[in-house]
């Protein structure tokens, strides 16, 4: 942990420290580091000025020579232009096996120590869409009274959409499809990027693989299935009822399995006629990840978005049929403050737009909600009963 000796640097040191982590932080007044962190059990000080990236890049190697292991490096001394690679020594392999990754500024720990210190208030809405009425000086991407969409906030220290008024960088918002109104596109980025990362990078579907989108008349499903269809797969999809079966068909999938009544697995062998499907896309999760591994090809692809429990066996069944689980999270970018990757979701946005103006994407509506009815409306959703998406109207 660079920068782990004072102000907010400290405060993640103690976190880290109190979650069992050993943290070792370089420091270049050792004595007043020592100091500092002295209260906090498990902390190692080395006497250190890591003033570049190559300094860090050293440290690193030399903290693998002696300790044999890193699980995470925390940089936020500010001197790093760019993340770390992976393995400071290029290798692959050299970590242990719950190797974690680095996180600049304290990725994971940085909301949380911000809403501890500033605010325990989230504005909620991840993304948005509307009329810019002011920018900045450095702003010449948009202007004044163009038509904008975004991925920006809703977690403590960055308010989100739920909101009349919206502070996003410049760089982050993009023109909303010009050929559909506010609602329609206001219905499609959080679920229009993450089905997009879902299918596109790692779901990598071909034409003609066989394909089943579990929770296919849900917000991410009914994206999904659009981008398949445009891929040339084949499509199977579970729902609970007609409705929700219809739309799948409606916008190209080939199956609807209605899960709670019929043996999703057995349904989609016969309809594949293979062990499952060569991609699964897990958009309910908990127990339906691991029920998932039953429903994918030896060496198949299952991608999840949803916080879930490995099964309880271990992850034998699994391994045993070679299975590529990946997953997804759209909002790390924005945590880790991940510039790159960020730009890269505007140009997935675009691409989005493109698609709507095009007239091959588009968005169910199931409702469309005042703030007064946003509290019916989040019950609605988490009790299963929407069809593709709600927006907010302010
Ligand atoms: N990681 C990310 O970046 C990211 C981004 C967006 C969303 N998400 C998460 O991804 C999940 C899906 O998002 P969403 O917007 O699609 O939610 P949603 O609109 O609520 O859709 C979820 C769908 O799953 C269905 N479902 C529930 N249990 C099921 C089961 N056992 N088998 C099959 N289908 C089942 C629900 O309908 P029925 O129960 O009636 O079938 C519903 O249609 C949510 O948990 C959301 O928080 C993650």
């Amino acid at each position: 942990m660079t920068g782990g000796s004072s102000g907010l640097g400290l405060e993640t040191v103690r976190a880290l420290a109190s979650s069992g982590a050993r943290v070792h932080v370089p420091a270049l007044d050792p004595v007043a580091a020592r100091a500092a962190l002295s209260g906090i059990n498990k902390v190692d000080v080395w006497p250190l000025d890591l003033a570049d990236e190559a300094s860090v890049k050293a440290f690193a190697n030399a903290f693998l020579d002696r300790q044999g292991r890193l699980d995470i490096l925390v940089l936020n001394a500010g001197i790093m232009a760019q993340p770390l690679f992976r393995d400071p020594r290029g290798r692959e392999g050299h970590f242990s096996t719950n190797f974690l990754g680095h996180y600049q500024l304290t990725a994971l720990l940085w909301p949380a120590l911000v809403a501890a210190r500033t605010s325990r208030v989230a504005i909620l809405g991840i993304d948005g869409v509307g009329v810019v009425e002011e920018i900045g000086n450095a702003v010449d991407s948009i202007a004044v009274g163009n038509e904008v969409w975004y991925i920006d906030g809703g977690y403590p220290g960055n308010p989100g959409s739920y909101a009349e008024y919206k502070v996003v960088h410049g760089a982050y918002v993009s023109r909303k499809p010009r050929n559909v109104d506010f609602v329609q596109a206001a219905a499609l980025p959080v679920v229009g990027l993450t089905a997009w990362e879902a299918v596109f990078d790692k779901g990598k579907v071909k034409p003609g693989d066989h394909v089943l989108v579990h929770g296919g008349a849900g917000g991410l499903g009914h994206i999904a299935i659009q981008y398949l269809s445009a891929i040339g797969a084949r499509t199977a999809t579970t729902v609970s009822s007609e409705a929700k079966a219809a739309l799948t068909l409606e916008l190209g999938a080939d199956l609807a399995i209605h899960y709670r009544t019929q043996d999703v697995g057995a349904a989609l062998k016969s309809w594949s006629g293979k062990d499952g499907a060569d991609v699964v896309f897990d958009f309910v999760g908990r127990d339906n990840f691991a029920r998932s591994f039953g429903h994918v090809v030896p060496y198949g692809r299952l991608v999840n978005t949803v916080v879930s429990d490995w099964p309880s066996g271990g992850n034998g069944f699994a391994e045993w049929r070679n299975l590529d689980i990946s997953f997804v999270n759209i909002g790390l970018p924005q945590i880790a403050r991940d510039h790159p990757r960020r730009l890269r979701q505007v140009r997935v946005l675009e691409e989005i737009a493109g698609r709507v103006d095009q007239g091959t994407l588009r968005a169910h509506i199931d409702r469309v909600v005042s703030f007064e009815e946003v509290g019916e409306a989040q019950r609605a959703l988490e009790a299963g009963e929407t069809l593709g998406r709600v927006v907010l109207k302010i």
